[in-house]
């Protein structure tokens, strides 16, 4: 079994592209520049952002964390997104999910201008990704594109089963894992609540990306020797014992599934971090767009 260590590839990652901010910068042009909205103090949600934040010093990015509180009006947020895209020193921006619930996440969604949609979260970047355009790859499953490719991992004629339908992951997931390209060209099954006898899939799967959210769901009698499996869950359960008063669990139920594997990746240290590398490309992307 070997670990798929996403912390050490995303900063391989962030090495390469603070080479490429260098050169940039020697050559005069400007520094990239990402900026991250974030509504309300939801806890995972400001480590998260912090965690971007402090990705962009790593590589020589400037930042800008646009803070709002939690009972900000979709209205007001929708004119910071405005100005967000009207603003030329940002090359790239998020809104930080999720949001409250009296704010419409589709109308944010579709407020932030593609060219500078780093998250990939427009209908123009998801549409020009379906259609194998240059676009921005939503930054979960473009890490985990990236997590294979750099591992060398052969997913050709590969049985591939993702496990959760959303936006963010699985759905895009399936697309990217389909597709005509060097990470890709499997067979894809997406699977989700309404699945009848999901064993049936994983335990025939070559590749499982679970991404639904529920702590340990995937168990080591559902999966096949070799497999390669990929956990985006990340769920904080209390623990005492722990100064943060929680621990982190992925999907996958890991200490039983591991030794079945091929290749797995940890939680924390495996997803998450990449999430954050596909991120700073996509905002170096944005700005060498321009
Ligand atoms: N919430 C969970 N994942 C993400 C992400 O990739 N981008 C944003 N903006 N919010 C998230």
């Amino acid at each position: 079994m070997i670990l798929l260590d996403g912390k050490k590839t995303s900063n391989d990652i962030k090495d390469e592209i603070t080479i490429k901010v260098a050169e940039l910068k020697k050559k005069g042009r400007k520094t990239p520049h990402l900026a991250a909205i974030i509504v309300g103090a939801n806890g995972a949600s400001i480590t998260y952002v912090n965690a971007k934040v402090k990705a962009c010093e790593k590589v020589g990015f400037e930042s800008t964390l646009v803070q709002l509180p939690e009972d900000v009006s979709e209205a007001e947020l929708l004119s910071k997104i405005d100005e967000l895209n009207n603003d030329d020193r940002i090359d790239g921006f998020i809104v930080q999910l999720p949001l409250p619930k009296h704010i419409d996440e589709h109308k944010v969604t579709l407020a932030v201008s593609p060219e500078k949609d780093v998250d990939g979260f427009h209908p123009e970047n998801l549409g020009r990704m379906v259609l194998d355009l240059p676009c921005f790859l939503p930054a979960t499953p473009y890490g985990i594109v990236q997590l294979l490719d750099r591992y060398d991992i052969e997913t050709s004629g590969k049985d591939c089963v993702v496990i959760g339908r959303s936006h963010i992951v699985g759905s895009p997931m399936s697309i990217l894992m389909a597709r005509n390209n060097k990470v890709g060209n499997c067979t894809v099954t997406l699977t989700h609540s309404r699945t009848k006898n999901l064993i049936d899939y994983t335990k025939k799967a070559d590749i499982i990306i679970v991404a639904l959210g529920k702590a340990e769901f995937l168990t080591a009698d559902m999966v096949k020797e070799g497999v390669v499996v990929v956990d985006v869950g990340i769920t904080r359960v209390k623990d005492a014992s722990r100064k943060s008063g929680f621990r982190l669990l992925g999907d996958v139920k890991f200490d039983e599934v591991a030794p079945k594997c091929s290749y797995i990746t940890p939680v924390p240290g495996g997803v998450g971090p990449m999430t954050i590398a596909s991120l700073m490309m996509n905002t170096l992307q944005a700005m060498d767009m321009k």
